[in-house]
């Protein structure tokens, strides 16, 4: 068994090969003159773990071309951040279900997927192939419990996220609860206390993706006006799209934290092993 990884999934993907006990195929990136990318991998076993993010246009074609350049191998396929998950249905009329058209590109020549905490469960239903999530949960609780927080107060930022809170929370025996959000555009939203409650002590706020970092930003302000200790935000999915970070520290953020899905100097915790324990089953 080989490891290949795209060139922004080198760490986690070296990290899944050692766990993995099998060899990282050698993958060299260039570009042409026009700016077509041009991929090598080689060479490779009777299988191959594909691992790749989808961040961005770039990062799909990386993809496509590893999982053609593998071809003559079984090729289980590891996208350790599904990206365009979020437009899991068309909410206009015209609009493409976003989620559906990814993941019928890349089931197009493996056997199975694994991707981590996607944003919506129903996206794993457009894979023509077996699909699977692992949830990093637990891992983001383990990562809480290095801070020395003591008691932190374990906040989802809606509604939605609570769920993944309570099972951050069950880790470390903590108290958890759910923000209210509502969301006024693209980089902005309103967050409200859901019973009108102030929390004197630590919280860390814990969301699936931080984007533009408005979420969190307007979540630790309040947090804060209302008295809290301290406010910290660890997230599966670190984007940090434009000036997220430079936000998150103007608002008064303690410790940011991110797995290494989207792999950047915010990733203090990694996907590896429960992605290995998914591959395994
Ligand atoms: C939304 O449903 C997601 O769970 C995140 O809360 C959202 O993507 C965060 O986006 P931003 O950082 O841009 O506020």
């Amino acid at each position: 068994m080989k490891v290949a990884c795209t060139e922004r999934s080198r760490a986690l993907g070296a990290r899944i090969a050692g766990q993995l006990g099998a060899g990282l195929a050698d993958t060299t990136f260039s570009r042409f003159p026009d700016g077509e990318i041009y991929l090598r991998a080689g060479p490779l076993d009777d299988t191959t773990v594909v691992v790749g993010s989808l961040l961005s246009g770039d990062s799909l074609v990386e993809l496509l071309l590893l999982i053609d350049a593998c071809s003559g191998s079984e090729i289980r396929l590891v996208v350790p951040y599904l990206g365009y998950a979020r437009q899991d249905r068309a909410f206009r009329p015209g609009e493409p279900v976003s989620a559906r058209a990814m993941a019928r590109a890349l089931s197009s020549g493996v056997s199975r997927v694994v991707t981590v905490n996607v944003h919506k469960e129903t996206v794993l239903s457009h894979f023509t192939v077996p699909a699977s999530q692992v949830n990093l949960a637990p891992g983001v609780g383990d990562y809480i419990a290095t801070l020395g927080l003591g008691e932190p107060l374990i906040l989802a930022p809606d509604r939605g996220a609570e769920p993944f809170a309570a099972a951050v929370a069950a880790r470390g025996g903590w108290e958890y609860d759910h923000l209210e959000k509502t969301r006024v555009s693209g980089s902005e939203v309103r967050i409200e206390p859901r019973n009108g409650g102030a929390w004197k002590g630590d919280v860390v706020l814990v969301d699936d993706i931080i984007s533009t970092g408005g979420t969190i930003a307007t979540a630790t302000r309040m947090l804060l006006g209302q008295g809290a200790r301290g406010v910290h935000a660890v997230c599966i999915h670190g984007l940090f799209a434009g000036t997220a970070l430079s936000l998150l520290r103007s608002a008064g953020i303690g410790q940011v934290a991110a797995s290494d899905t989207i792999e950047g100097p915010e990733s203090r915790y990694s996907a590896a092993g429960p992605i290995v324990q998914a591959l395994s089953r």
